[in-house]
């Protein structure tokens, strides 16, 4: 009974959660203990190491409970850290686009919308606020001091952005925005005739490149970039273009990275050249990533 409760509780919530294992020298050691703990730890929950020293079976060793103490420095240390974003506001784009062919049918792409909703998360939990502009993706977020506004398409995502740009500190694109979309949307469904159809595409404007260029003093535009080849020399001279701060590399060539994954393997470039290379792991994990190094470039 204990363990479903705990298992409906742990599994619901949507805060980090914070593990104190306690147990024999052995246990701890064994594989099957270490490789779980790893997973939970990739899911973004927070290991307090164990303790060191005599344990209920007689024997001495690893698997104590931390003290008291050490438990309670350790939440203050995470804490303090998490609050180092406080008085800052944030635009995230998220998701997908949608790009309508006909009143039943688009032009999307496979972006979940995790990554994005991982970094407003994590903004929130240290002490920011955010506007998500979310395009069509399965996620409802929903925090204290998170805004989410929902859009469908490039342009709406485009207007939004803009408006609310002028009051953001950072604004960080992490959506998957169209390039193109048809001309014309269809005012009712395309009728199945000839053996070929043919869609007219017209450029998306870029909300990246734009933001880029109204930023003021004091305001970062950090942006994605997901590359099949060239990788580095790509993400650099969209950096460049777009006048970003910092562009964030998601690996394709490793596997658990990149899209609607859980998990992510990154690079982040930035304006100075320098480049931060970081190993696979969750998402959650990764927005810390991206906001710690965020943090030394605003001002
Ligand atoms: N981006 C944007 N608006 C667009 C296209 C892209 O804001 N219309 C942003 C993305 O959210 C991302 C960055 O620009 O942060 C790079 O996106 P990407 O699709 O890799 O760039 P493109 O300029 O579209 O380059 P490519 O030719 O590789 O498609």
């Amino acid at each position: 009974l204990c363990d479903t409760i705990l298992s409906a509780v742990y599994l619901s919530s949507r805060c980090t959660f914070f593990l104190s294992p306690s147990m024999d020298v052995d246990m701890w050691h064994h594989p099957a203990t270490q490789a779980n703990i790893k997973q939970l730890q990739g899911y973004g929950n927070q290991l307090i190491p164990v303790g060191t020293g005599e344990l209920a079976s007689g024997l001495e060793g690893e698997g104590r409970l931390a003290e008291p103490e050490a438990i309670v420095a350790h939440l203050e240390a995470f804490f303090q850290r998490e609050q180092d974003l406080q008085g800052k506001h944030f635009l995230i784009t998220a998701g997908p686009t949608h790009e309508p062919i006909d009143p039943v049918r688009f032009i999307g792409n496979r972006s979940s919308g995790k990554m994005g909703v991982a970094l407003a998360e994590a903004i929130i939990a240290r002490g920011g606020t955010v506007q998500l502009i979310l395009g069509p993706s399965a996620l409802s977020p929903a925090a204290p001091g998170l805004e989410v506004i929902r859009v469908e398409t490039a342009q709406e995502m485009y207007e939004v952005a803009l408006a609310a740009f002028p009051e953001t500190d950072v604004a960080i694109l992490a959506a998957a925005v169209a390039d193109y979309r048809p001309d014309k949307a269809a005012d009712q469904k395309i009728k199945k005739t000839g053996d070929t159809l043919s869609l007219t595409l017209v450029k998306n404007p870029d909300i990246a490149a734009t933001l880029g260029e109204r930023k003021q003093a004091g305001q970062l535009v950090v942006g994605f970039a997901l590359e099949t080849t060239n990788a580095e020399a790509n993400a650099r001279d969209k950096l460049r273009r777009k006048q970003l701060d910092l562009i964030v590399l998601n690996s394709l060539a490793e596997a658990g990275a990149g899209f609607a994954h859980d998990t992510n393997k990154i690079t982040i470039f930035a304006r100075d050249n320098k480049a931060r290379h970081f190993e696979l792991k969750s998402k959650t994990k990764v927005a810390f990533d991206i906001l710690d190094t965020l943090v030394e470039y605003l001002d």
